[in-house]
């Protein structure tokens, strides 16, 4: 990663809503790191082809940051819905095939890997098709529905030794990288509390999106979403706001929590599942069927640090982690990443010994200064040390996160968000919801490979 120092004016100027508090002592825009599948442009005979199956939002998305990467090439997408073959089409600015049934993408010898951009109650039977059938994987987040389909996801993985990656692609974002490197450097001293949340308040936000008008059992394979689920009558409300509902999503934890979760992973090193977790919450507001809360706080216990973690559907909060150590502060956002240091260094006692006589007072100063004969410090200000990077406007983490994942197929060597990575993360959305939902401390049993109430 490449930096250039900018003035303070020019900084501003770039990213004057993320710097509102305009306290920089120094602000540096991080430069995109030019990823790629390859390391120049592929032949055809080393070109890469994939497969999307799952080309709804998110899987569409994911199509047009692909055209970003060079050396892939999709061959095919897959959908239950037919309109987004013709989005999916539309995304990838190619005519490839399309259907409804995925074996037939698997059973395509010409498909090195595939996108699993599926609804997450359906990633683990994707996932272990596809690794059967001798497909790298891209699933999105979360990893796993249940903390049984995790497992069985990483076993699949390992046994069919393929390359595996899971979709929060802040894992990829040079934003992140420059957390990591932070926070690696120990410049934070001991991180012992680690704060983030994730707040929306639009109806988007809380995933009431509009209905399609063609939407009909005609155009939907309504069985095969049901797949894994309770059957029951076509329920378009159902198939497109499918994260309000436990059958098919995780509500908040497993949309947003997984993310700030696999970013503090990212950034702490962290390789384990959290020991236990409690959580409170309540649904104040978006009261329209669904099983989730629109308000979720949850304590994460790990050995060395304790984790909060909030979303909030009722106030637009934005993106945050704060990463709070002895010798400094970090402060993640959407845009930017700053540092400050603490004034750790020695002072007398200034605020106890006024409850003490006058001379014990003094004579207590008297000896502080003996000890310490330096002059005193001025005053530190912190502001000036605050060290800001920000992203460029137009940087997006998502090809990023795309090219790692090509580039792991081309070299087999595991991705950073592999399949115990994501398992661990995802296994942290499903510690959140139990404690919400059994209004009791989450234990995570390690050895059991399941939750338990404490
Ligand atoms: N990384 C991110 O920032 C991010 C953002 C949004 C969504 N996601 C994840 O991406 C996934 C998809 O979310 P979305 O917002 O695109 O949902 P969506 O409802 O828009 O799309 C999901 C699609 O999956 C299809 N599908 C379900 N089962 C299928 C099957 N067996 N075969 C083929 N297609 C199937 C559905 O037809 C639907 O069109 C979810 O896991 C979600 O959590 C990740």
């Amino acid at each position: 990663m490449g930096k250039w120092p900018l003035s303070r004016r020019q900084f501003l100027g770039i990213s004057a809503g993320t710097l509102a508090a305009g306290a920089a002592g120094k602000a540096t825009l991080l430069q995109p790191a030019l990823l790629s599948a390859a390391p120049r442009p592929a032949p055809p005979s080393d070109t890469l082809r994939f497969a999307s199956i799952g080309t709804g939002i998110r899987g569409c998305e994911l199509l047009e940051a692909t055209l970003r990467v060079p050396g892939i090439e999709c061959v095919a997408v897959c959908d239950l819905y037919d309109a987004r073959h013709i989005a999916a089409q539309e995304a990838v600015k190619k005519q490839v095939p399309a259907t409804r049934n995925y074996h037939e993408i698997l059973d395509r010898k010409d498909v090195d890997a595939v996108i699993v951009a599926v609804t997450d109650h359906q990633h683990r039977k994707v996932v272990e098709d596809a690794c059967a059938a001798g497909k790298d994987v891209y699933c999105e987040k979360p990893m796993s529905h249940t903390v049984e389909d995790g497992f069985a996801m990483v076993a699949a993985v390992q046994k069919a030794k393929r390359i595996m990656q899971v979709g929060s692609q802040r894992v990829s974002s040079i934003l992140y990288a420059k957390a990591k490197e932070i926070y690696d450097s120990g410049r934070l001293g001991d991180v012992y509390a680690i704060e983030a949340y994730w707040d929306r308040n639009s109806a988007s936000g809380a995933w009431v999106y509009p209905i399609p008008p063609d939407a009909s059992e005609q155009t939907i394979d309504w069985n095969a979403f049901l797949d894994g689920a309770p059957k029951r009558p076509f329920d378009p409300i159902r198939f497109f706001r499918w994260r309000c509902f436990e059958d098919y999503g995780e509500g908040l934890a497993g949309d947003l929590f997984v993310h700030l979760i696999s970013g503090i992973h990212f950034i702490t090193g962290t390789h384990r599942v959290a020991q236990r977790a409690q959580t409170a919450g309540g649904l104040f507001r978006w009261k329209d069927g669904r099983d989730f809360p629109d308000l979720i706080e949850t304590f994460y216990d790990y050995p060395n640090f304790r984790v909060m973690v909030r979303c909030n559907l009722n106030n637009a909060g934005g993106e945050f982690i704060g990463f709070y150590g002895t010798k400094g502060t970090m402060i993640l956002n959407e845009k930017t990443v700053s540092y400050s240091p603490q004034d750790t260094r020695p002072k007398p006692e200034d605020y106890s010994i006024y409850g003490w006589p006058l001379a014990a007072r003094e004579q207590y100063l008297k000896e502080w200064a003996e000890q310490h004969p330096l002059p005193a410090p001025l005053d530190f200000k912190v502001d000036e040390e605050t060290e800001v990077f920000a992203l460029p406007p137009d940087y997006s983490d998502i090809p990023d996160h795309q090219a790692h994942f090509f580039d792991a197929v081309r070299t087999r060597k595991p991705t950073v968000e592999n399949e115990e990575f994501g398992n661990h993360a995802a296994i942290g959305c499903h510690l959140a919801n139990y404690a919400y939902f059994k209004k009791a401390i989450a234990v995570w049993d390690e050895s059991g490979r399941k939750i338990t109430s404490g």
